[in-house]
């Protein structure tokens, strides 16, 4: 290139001055407007990265726009401040539930520095959010809902599944490691033998999506046929979970959009139990719609090519009972979920009775997994629960860490008399007979005409419990009674029968009276 000349030179530097102010302005003007699609990235040690983005509209001394934290979509309903500082609050609406989430924040650079606080009483967390492509991280579009049909029974549970579920006790943590170690227990300990024979992996077993839309677990996971194999090589079988929307409970890849994929993909794993849980569906559709929706991944189940258990989880929303099995549902969860307390635990159990008409085989109502043995409730009351789920005709899941757990524990999930009430092969739910205070009796009709029948105390200090033959439609005493808990027969004679119940105790019949019926 020839030497510049003098006015060519000047020229330059002028064009130079030029394009820095120039840009100068651009970087204050950017800098002075928070609109913008921003994300924070958080990877997790699974190796999936959580993402919540941002997309913010400033319009003077507003800002509006939304906030989305995988299943949780806000809408930007207050704001205060500028780039210099602002807070922005978002709400969400989810069923009759208004969620908020507060942020406050502010531009620093080409970055938002933003802190929230968990829980209102949590310490305030620091986060970082840089600018994201324009429509990363939208909430996709809502596709459209099938026209209702019938999905036909699969063929499976005939009496209520038993098996094992991760989330209870390991949420989160749940990993190849620990699905083995409680096939292991569970082949190992008796529990395969009394029927426990789904192992059930819940939430956060995802990772992406590869570039043909396959899902693929995540790092704790590194390879799920595998572990398909090593529990069916035990005489057990896999369950696996996701959601109808994009996002999981948990924040994790849903099968929004993915629905006959993902069943093919359980379907050549080897699964046989999904988990199908409403949370990120929520922000696309509306409870009436969850029949279509439920039905969409009923069909893609179907055409898999495998018999897999359906399992419904949208929290008894939308009666459920009422349409969960047109859909091919084999189960569907009735309620909130439960915790480790007794206040959750009976608050659940001793509401079902007007459900009882719904159960049946091949379709169960779900009062949700097991808690006993996780440590917040006493022997006695994992004893009232195991009776009042079998009561129920729930399916019996249970919820702990089945490599360690005490032999008192093992004992409740082993009885092999209670478990039977639960798997009696007529498949009728118990109902309330009575109630007097925090006194309950509850009957269940068993396939031989014999009753199963649960007399519960709920009050704090023990109790005597009444219960008359007649409420049997006997005219007197029965043949045979026995003490499921005991496991032994009973001497009773007169009217009615009348026993000291411990605070949340109860106690567990089985009353025969062949050819003493009326
Ligand atoms: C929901 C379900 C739970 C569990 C979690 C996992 O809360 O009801 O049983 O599956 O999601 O995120």
């Amino acid at each position: 290139m020839p030497p510049l000349q003098l006015n060519q030179w000047r020229f330059h530097k002028k064009l130079k001055k030029a394009t820095l102010v120039f840009l100068a302005i651009q970087v204050v003007a950017r800098a002075a407007d928070l609109t913008a699609n921003w994300v924070v990235r958080d990877p997790l040690p699974d190796g999936t990265v959580r993402r919540t983005y941002f997309d913010l509209k400033q319009d003077g001394s507003r800002i509006t726009g939304h906030i989305r934290a995988t299943q949780f979509y806000y809408e930007i309903t207050d704001s205060t401040g500028g780039p210099d500082g602002f807070t922005i609050t978002g709400i969400m609406h989810d069923g009759n539930t208004v969620r908020s989430v507060k942020y406050g924040g502010k531009l620093s650079g080409d970055e938002l520095d933003l802190t929230t606080r968990r829980r209102p009483d949590a310490p305030l967390t620091h986060l970082t959010a840089r600018r994201a492509p324009a429509g990363e991280g939208a909430m996709p579009a809502r596709l459209p809902v099938p026209a209702l049909h019938p999905v036909r029974w699969n063929g499976l549970a005939n009496t209520p599944p038993m098996g094992w579920n991760s989330w209870n006790k390991f949420a989160s943590k749940v990993d190849d490691a620990g699905v083995r170690a409680a096939a292991d227990a569970i082949a190992s300990n008796g529990m395969k033998q009394a029927g426990y024979l789904y192992v059930n992996i819940d939430d956060t077993w995802q990772g992406e999506r590869d570039a043909q839309g396959d899902i693929e677990p995540n790092k704790k996971f590194p390879d799920m046929k595998a572990l398909a194999d090593y529990v069916h090589g035990k005489g057990l079988k896999l369950g696996i979970y996701s959601s109808p929307g994009p996002n999981t409970c948990a924040g994790y890849e849903g099968s929004y959009g993915h629905e006959e994929q993902d069943a093919r993909s359980y379907a050549a794993w080897g699964i046989d139990y999904l988990k199908y849980d409403w949370c990120g569906a929520r922000n696309i559709y509306k409870d009436d719609e969850m029949h279509a929706v439920y039905q969409k991944m009923g069909d893609a189940l179907a055409s898999s090519g495998r018999p897999i258990v359906y399992s419904l989880c949208q929290y008894g929303r939308a009666d459920v009972w009422t349409w969960g099995s047109a859909v091919g549902g084999n189960l569907w969860r009735t309620t909130g979920d439960i915790r480790d307390s007794w206040d959750s635990m009976s608050k659940i159990g001793f509401s079902q009775s007007d459900l009882a008409r719904y159960a049946g085989p091949g379709h169960w109502n779900d009062p949700d997994m097991l808690e006993v043995g996780n440590g917040g409730m006493t022997v006695t009351e994992y004893k009232t629960h195991m009776s009042l789920w079998s009561l129920l005709a729930a399916p019996l899941l249970a919820g702990n860490d089945l490599a360690h757990m005490e032999p008192e524990i093992l004992q409740i999930l082993l009885n092999r008399e209670v478990i039977a009430v639960d798997q009696d092969p007529a498949g009728k739910q118990a109902r309330r007979a009575s109630k007097s205070g925090d006194s309950e009796v509850w009957v269940k009709e068993l396939t031989d005409g014999s009753s199963a029948v649960g007399l519960f105390n709920r009050g704090n200090t023990e109790a005597f419990i009444a219960f008359k033959w007649t409420d049997l439609g006997l005219n007197g005493a029965p043949e045979h009674v026995r003490d499921l808990w005991l496991h032994r027969d009973l001497q009773v004679s007169g009217p009615e029968y009348s026993v000291s119940v411990a605070a949340h105790g109860v106690i567990l019949l089985k009353v025969s009276n062949v050819g003493k019926t009326d």
